[in-house]
């Protein structure tokens, strides 16, 4: 298979794959103002990966009556379907059609591995839903739409880094709705890794999306982690530009601790973070002692990310591994934006 142009998409298909990656935020995503049109309070900014793609295929089915959603070789339940069929109908809605469709996405992400499959899982959707059912968007209306099914995937539209505008300037809902996107931001020299070190693979206890909530109802230290975040995606922009892993790496260890911190004062306290997850932050502390620049930052889990040059990635890995006794570690590097795919190995 092979990837293609977005500008590609276009013509009216029934049928049509994308491919997209997982990101993880150097400056988080954490708490809503509107949760139907998922509009965050703050802006955010990633790197998007180049292992764990996931490949969905969505194919215009009239006969089936309903949708039929298969993740991973399972028919899909419960909540995740609801969040897929709810997604189609806002794609549907915008192509003034009411046909069913058929929902094939295949996840590469170990099973459990502890890294969110939502950001991939809805990128890769908006592109493959929106060819089958033509509506050719471009890669920012893309974006706009894969925010819909989860708010960190559109960032997943692209490569590399991708800045989220939260749309704060808006006059009114429907502008801030426009506002809302992705896009790619301007980085200097920078030749980065993101060490991944899978500590737990269970799954959570409490959904990012409960979380986030409960931390904004409840939490005293959301408004003022709020406010630092919007100087630290300021400072993050400039360190990025002048290719400053250091200052880089410094801003998102800040960033997603004072995140942390706003879970833990929540009422009842989110903890994501366990005893292993300290034991690495540990080691991330000691590899900078030792002159290696490592920095750690960690989702809505106990999985810790590593940032660090892509030269120091193996000595970052292995020191890693001697941390998680039984866990994983796996190296990653900035990674493609989602995309369209010919199928027929054109
Ligand atoms: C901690 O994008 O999964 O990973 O919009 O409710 O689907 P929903 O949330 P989601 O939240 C991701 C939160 C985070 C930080 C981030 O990716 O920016």
């Amino acid at each position: 298979m092979r990837a293609e142009p977005l500008a590609h998409t276009q013509e009216r298909r029934t049928r049509a794959t994308a491919v997209a990656h997982p990101n993880i935020a150097l400056i988080k995503y954490w708490g809503k103002r509107d949760e139907n049109l998922v509009l965050p309070r703050v802006d955010s900014l990633s790197m998007t990966l180049d292992i764990f793609p996931t490949t969905t295929t969505v194919r215009l089915a009239p006969d089936t009556g309903h949708d039929i959603v298969t993740l991973n070789g399972r028919t899909a339940e419960g909540e995740p379907l609801r969040r897929i069929v709810a997604f189609l109908d806002l794609v549907r809605e915008r192509a003034g059609s009411a046909c069913p469709a058929v929902v094939d996405s295949e996840n590469t992400v170990p099973t459990g591995a502890g890294l969110a499959s939502s950001a991939s899982g809805f990128a890769a959707l908006a592109v493959a839903a929106s060819a089958a059912y033509g509506l050719g968007l471009d890669a920012t209306a893309l974006s706009r739409l894969a925010r819909r099914g989860s708010g960190s995937a559109c960032r997943s539209l692209f490569g590399g880094f991708a800045v989220w505008h939260a749309g704060l300037d808006a006059a009114t809902v429907a502008e801030a709705d426009l506002a809302s996107h992705a896009e790619p931001v301007l980085c200097g020299d920078l030749d980065p890794a993101l060490v991944v070190a899978v500590v737990d693979a269970g799954p959570k206890t409490v959904s990012s999306r409960a979380a986030m909530r409960r931390t904004v109802d409840t939490s005293p230290l959301y408004e003022p982690w709020a406010v630092s975040s919007a100087r630290d995606l300021t400072e993050m922009r400039a360190a990025l530009l002048a290719g400053d892993i250091e200052a880089v790496g410094e801003i998102a260890e800040r960033n997603a601790l004072g995140m942390h911190a706003t879970m833990l004062a929540a009422r009842p306290a989110v903890r994501y973070l366990s005893p292993a997850t300290l034991t690495v932050l540990d080691r991330v502390l000691r590899l900078r002692q030792d002159g290696i620049p490592a920095y750690a930052t960690m989702d809505a889990g106990p999985n810790v990310k590593v940032l660090c040059r892509r030269p120091d990635a193996d000595t970052v890995a292995e020191a890693l591994r001697g941390a998680v006794a039984d866990g994983s570690v796996v190296v990653a590097a900035p990674g493609p934006g989602a995309r369209p795919v010919h199928e027929d190995g054109r």
